[in-house]
């Protein structure tokens, strides 16, 4: 049997700083013993080395069986689990096991559970049933967090703590009286004074002005459209409330075992959109990340563009990939299996992007519960299946990747922001276009890159920018002058910005820059919006170059002398007038895109954007578009993740041979330079 190095990695000091350094990549998956009886437990670890796993994260539903009742504990179990795990070289990311209270809790004190927009409680029976801002509720689970850190602070299996679980995947939004004061006191620490507030929130409008905090309530069920910035600071609110919760719970791991790094798993993907986690990142001693493919023909991009996002969010350095799944999900109305290969082209992309561990939900597929249909890396068929050879085979091509653990990611030229405030006021209710779906649009540029076969970095608005030479910005509808200044500033040094239709509409308040759209953005772009031309679902207008448009035009009036248009209208409201403009400066440019284009319609904007800058692809003509690109960086070693985003064979051509790759999936024979659909190769170079 091959060794299954121990991922000493992940038992970083509390820095993320601390993190470089070579080691194993980690390879496993969430491990929910309680669910099989004691004989399956050496069954489990008997596969877990033959499939190189060694990291399981373990506890994360077990708060029932740690403590089950009020006075009663019952760690036996899981002091044998972690020897077991121990014994076979198996370290453990342990969780708090605060996830999800047990009955005995919810029983004794229902003022723990949540309560929806119309009032209505969340009951037990499923899971994350518990308000984030519950005194209560912090108190029995803090007492939780106190004795699993006592309980195994010295047990050599513990690698690293995960806090709770996805924390806001259910409960993000809750509207109860907790909620209410919590969030008055939000309010107190942003604004100060009522006046303030009373101004911020608009509150002149509807007769909704304030003269007392005890007034004010969350956002619940009303009779027409809430208060859009009381709709806004409320979702500012949830997600910090959480992130509060989330350092609690990581003071107490810090007291008691300050050399274990503290985690927990984020959920940055199409869909999960409560938490700002941008924001969270100083929380936590190292990013991790919970990613599920999407259905449809963009998946493997959105997969990219969320496992390039968490990489930025990871300021570049290498991250956790928490969770997965090796096939199938249970949780959507129809759940197809993965195709051949795609496990292992999915888990890859990942560490294409940043990730330094691959896991899965979970271990072994569960008999019993809500996700029975759930795939794993055991799954019901057992170890004699296509599933479990795949994942044998995928923890040897990880294995085979160990160089590559510690590397960052190579910075590329071109950025794609990602504004969590944006993605939150651009959707909100009484707007122009209902239909306007910000990461949709983030993707399509994020894909036409792809198929330009140019680098992009996806970044958090709060990183900084300024070293890249093109940093689109889509969709960036929520600028406070502070943003409209680096944005200036940025295209004053030379930089090239693009931006899309409901940017720099409204400040931090949700209040419009006045003076004609995009008020923040006006001058800049040298263009005006005296109106909104939004398109009806399905309805699309002609530009004069041959693109279409859909979801939006705007009535542009050019205002400077440098902007030129690139695109008009030649259908629709529109017609006539400019549909894509560029004002040119000494060195830079900002571009403006007034409509939906795309992924093929953007990539000619794309384009000149790109000559302009002189950022070029680093792949050979033949290979752009079907093959994804992206470079770790360790000193001088590059890690070239060469990712087939096909289902048929490529040729890298003059890229070289892939049987000298330092690893190409499916195996390649020796001097092929093809390959497959859906195959991955990585090239070590310099
Ligand atoms: C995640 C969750 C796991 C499991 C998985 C199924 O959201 O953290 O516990 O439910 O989804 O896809």
């Amino acid at each position: 049997m091959r060794e299954h190095p121990r991922p000493g990695w992940v038992r970083w000091p509390n820095t993320i700083e601390d993190a470089e350094g070579p080691g194993p990549i980690a390879y496993g998956a969430d491990y929910n013993p309680e669910q099989w009886p004691r004989e399956t437990w050496k069954d489990d670890v008997r596969l877990m080395r033959q499939a190189g796993v060694n990291i399981v994260s373990l506890g994360i539903f077990s708060w029932a069986r740690l403590q089950p009742t009020e006075d009663s504990w019952d760690l036996g179990w899981l002091d044998e689990v972690m020897d077991l795990l121990h014994d076979n070289g198996i370290a453990v990311d342990l969780a708090t096991a605060t996830a999800s209270p047990p009955p005995w809790l919810t029983t004794k004190h229902p003022e723990i559970l949540p309560v929806t927009h119309t009032g209505a409680t969340v009951w037990p029976g499923s899971r994350q049933h518990w308000r984030p801002t519950s005194p209560v509720f912090r108190r029995y689970a803090m007492g939780l967090v106190e004795t699993m850190a006592r309980r195994y602070a010295d047990h050599p299996a513990l690698a690293a703590w995960h806090v709770s679980n996805e924390l806001g995947c259910h409960n993000v939004y809750d509207y109860s009286d907790d909620a209410a004061a919590a969030f008055r006191q939000w309010l107190r620490a942003r604004y100060g004074t009522l006046d303030v507030l009373n101004h911020a929130w608009g509150t002149a409008f509807w007769s909704q002005h304030y003269s007392d905090w005890v007034q004010i309530l969350p956002p619940r069920l009303a009779a027409a459209n809430p208060n859009p910035t009381q709709q806004l600071d409320f979702k500012r609110f949830s997600s910090d409330a959480l992130k509060d919760y989330l350092s609690a719970e990581r003071e107490i791991l810090h007291r008691v075992t300050p050399d274990v790094p503290v985690t927990t798993n984020f959920m940055v993907m199409d869909g999960a959109k409560g938490l700002d986690y941008a924001d969270w990142t100083t929380e936590v001693d190292f990013v991790s990340n919970d990613h599920y493919v999407v259905t449809g023909d963009r998946a493997l991009d959105e997969l990219s563009y969320s496992a390039n996002l968490t990489s930025g969010m990871a300021d570049g350095r290498r991250w956790f990939l928490m969770e997965h799944s090796t096939s199938a999900v249970n949780w959507r109305p129809t759940n197809p299996a993965k195709l051949d290969r795609a496990m292992v082209r999915d888990s890859l992309t990942h560490v294409a992007h940043g990730a330094d561990a691959v896991c899965f939900f979970q271990w072994r597929q569960s008999a019993a519960g809500a996700e029975k249909y759930h795939s794993a890396m055991v799954p019901h068929a057992g170890e004699d299946s296509e599933m479990f050879r795949s994942v044998r085979a995928l923890g040897r091509h990880l294995q085979d990747l160990a160089p590559v653990s510690g590397s960052r990611r190579k910075p590329a030229r071109a950025a794609i922001l990602f504004d969590q405030e944006s993605w939150w006021a651009a959707e909100q209710d009484s707007h122009p276009n209902a239909s306007l779906d910000y990461r949709a649009e983030g993707l399509d540029w994020y894909t036409a890159f792809l198929d330009l076969g140019v680098q992009v970095d996806v970044l958090p608005t709060s990183r900084s920018f300024d070293e890249y030479d093109v940093v689109v910005a889509p969709v960036l509808h929520l600028v406070p002058s502070v943003m409209r200044d680096r944005l200036v500033r940025f295209v004053e040094r030379g930089g090239h910005l693009v931006t899309t239709y409901f940017s720099g509409i409204v400040d931090e308040n949700d209040h419009v820059w006045l003076g004609g759209h995009p008020g923040a953005l006006r001058d800049l772009l040298g263009i005006r919006i005296e109106e909104f031309g939004p398109l009806l679902d399905g309805e699309q207008v002609a530009l004069d170059d041959g693109r279409a448009g859909t979801l939006w035009t705007d009535r542009i009036a050019v205002t400077s002398e440098d902007t030129e248009v690139l695109a008009s209208y030649r259908s629709g409201p529109q017609a006539g007038r400019p549909a894509i403009t560029r004002r040119v400066l000494e060195r830079g440019s900002a571009t403006y895109v007034s409509t939906q284009l795309g992924p093929a319609g953007i990539a000619p904007v794309l384009a000149t954007v790109l000559q302009a800058a002189e950022v070029e692809s680093a792949l050979p003509a033949a290979l752009r578009g079907r093959v994804e690109l992206a470079i770790r960086i360790d000193g001088a070693s590059e890690f070239w993740f060469l990712i087939n985003r096909t289902d048929d064979p490529v040729d890298l051509g003059e890229l070289g041979g892939i049987s000298d790759a330092l690893l190409s999936t499916p195996a390649a024979a020796p001097g092929t330079t093809s390959l497959p659909g859906r195959g991955v190769a990585v090239l070590a170079r310099g």
